[in-house]
Parts: C-alpha cells; structure tokens; sequence
C-alpha cells in the first residue's frame, strides 16, 4: 500500500473546544478508505482538515502536520492548489442555483483560469461519463442542475469536483440524503473511482463501509480508536468501542 496523506499528531477544534485529539493516520493511495464513528465524533472535522476547508470556520484551529504525497500541506500559504487536488461532496447535494448541469461541471476549471471552451466542453463530457451520469443528461445539458433527481443531482457534485483533476476525493455521507437505488449506484461509482482517485468516505453505514471500502478508521471522541482492513475491522474489531458500535449499526 503506497501513502497518500499522512496525518501526525494532529489536534483540532473551534475556539476554546479541542474536537481532534493526536491523530495519526495514513490514507492509503487510490484505495476507499471509511472514517467511522458515532454523531459528534469528529468525522467531518478531521475529513475538512485535509484539504484546508477546515480553516474557513472562524474560530478553528488545528496542530500537528498533515501531509499529501509528502508534502506538508499547512505550510502553503495558498490553500488553493491543495483544494484543487482534493475536492469534496458533501451529505446534500448542492448543485449551483440558477447554473445549469453543464456549468455547473465547467465552473471550477473557469475559475481556475481556464478559458478555451473546446477544452472545457471535453473536460465536461469527461467529467460527467466518470460520474456514470453523461448517458442520462446529455441532451440536457442546459437544464438547471437543481432540476436533476437528488441521486442525480450528487453525481453531478461528483463531475463538478472530477472536472478540475483532484487526486483525492473526500465524500462526507454522500449517500444519507438518497433512497436505495440512488445509494447503490453511488456506491457502484465510489468502487469504480477508486482504481483512479483516493476516496475518504464519511459513513455512519456499517454495511455500505463492507460494500464499498478497503480501509476503514474508527473514531470515538475526536480519537481514532482503530484502523485496519475494512473486513478486518468488521469481522474482528480490536477495541470494544468498536465493536460495539458495529453490532449496533449493523442491526439497525
Ligand atoms: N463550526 C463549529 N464550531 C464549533 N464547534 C463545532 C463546529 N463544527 C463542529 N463542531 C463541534 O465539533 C464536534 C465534532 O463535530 P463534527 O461535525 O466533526 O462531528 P461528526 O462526527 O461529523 O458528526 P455527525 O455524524 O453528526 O456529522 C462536535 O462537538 C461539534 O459540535
Ligand atoms: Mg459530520
């Protein structure tokens, strides 16, 4: 397993609340890798700290290093180039209001400077097959994005974050707000991203962590209490905290 972003140390939270204690972590490169824990754990914190969106919240803090492909990424002034390869989706799809599904996917590479509309409009189709979603909006692609279905609507999210080249995609619940089918071509899509990208997915599903993940890290309290294989973790957790929320989860 090659090393995509290595976290050492790092402490985190928001003004007087320390949210992140001592995490140490290695993200293993183009491989699913499923941060677990209970509600308030510090699952989304930890996944905004990779790629500086964690910096946004006034108040917030963190210590320690985090590095990507070695290079530590909170000694860069512009947090910019790190966002460019680490793109994000989050829990509700957000496609832009009043854009339509094209602009939505080509806004990114025009805001970082690209201005040949050729290029753009074959990076777009690109994007979009990735996200398993071209065959069915492509003789609509100036519909408003907001008019898609929600599981279409985050593979749309997913082409707009693909459009600009990321190496590494974080993926925060993308699936909580989908009914089953929308979930389960999310989840096919994860699968297939993975030969190419390294995912960070955010679950509170123990069983879509079995379907779709290699790694999985457990959090508890704003510690990571266990990280292993996937199978491993589910199959013979080490630590009762985690045992205990994965018989839990996995009845409900
Ligand atoms: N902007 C903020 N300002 C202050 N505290 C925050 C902020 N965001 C999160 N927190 C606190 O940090 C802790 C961890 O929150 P976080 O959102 O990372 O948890 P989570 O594991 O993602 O939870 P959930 O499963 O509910 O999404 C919580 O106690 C939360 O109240
Ligand atoms: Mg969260």
């Amino acid at each position: 397993m090659k090393e995509k972003i290595r976290l050492e140390h790092v402490d985190a939270g928001f003004g007087e609340k320390q949210v992140l204690y001592d995490i140490n972590l290695i993200i293993p490169e183009r491989k699913v890798t499923v941060i677990m824990g209970p509600s308030g754990s510090g699952k989304t914190t930890l996944l905004r700290l990779l790629n500086r969106m964690h910096e946004e919240v006034r108040g917030a803090w963190i210590r320690g290093k985090v590095f990507l492909d070695g290079l530590d990424i909170y000694s860069l002034r512009d947090p910019t180039p790190v966002r460019r390869r680490v793109g994000m989706i989050f829990q509700r799809p957000n496609p832009f209001p009043k854009m339509s599904i094209y602009e939505n996917v080509a806004i990114g590479l025009k805001l970082y400077g690209v201005k040949d509309e050729e290029f753009i409009r074959q990076k777009v189709r690109e994007a979009l097959e990735a996200a398993a979603l071209w065959e069915e909006v492509k003789d609509e692609l100036d519909k408003p994005g907001t008019a898609l279905s929600g599981g279409q609507q985050q593979r749309l999210c997913i082409a707009r974050a693909l459009a600009v080249e990321p190496d590494v995609l974080l993926m925060d619940e993308p699936t909580s707000a989908l009914d089953p089918i929308s979930t389960s071509k999310i989840e096919l899509l994860i699968r297939s991203l993975s030969k190419k990208y390294t995912i960070v997915l955010v679950t509170h599903n123990v069983q879509q962590a079995a379907r779709v993940s290699d790694y999985a890290g457990f959090i508890h309290k704003g510690r990571i209490i266990e990280f292993s294989l996937t199978a491993e973790m589910l199959t013979k957790p080490k630590n009762e905290l985690t045992e205990r929320f994965i018989s839990r989860r996995a009845l409900g």
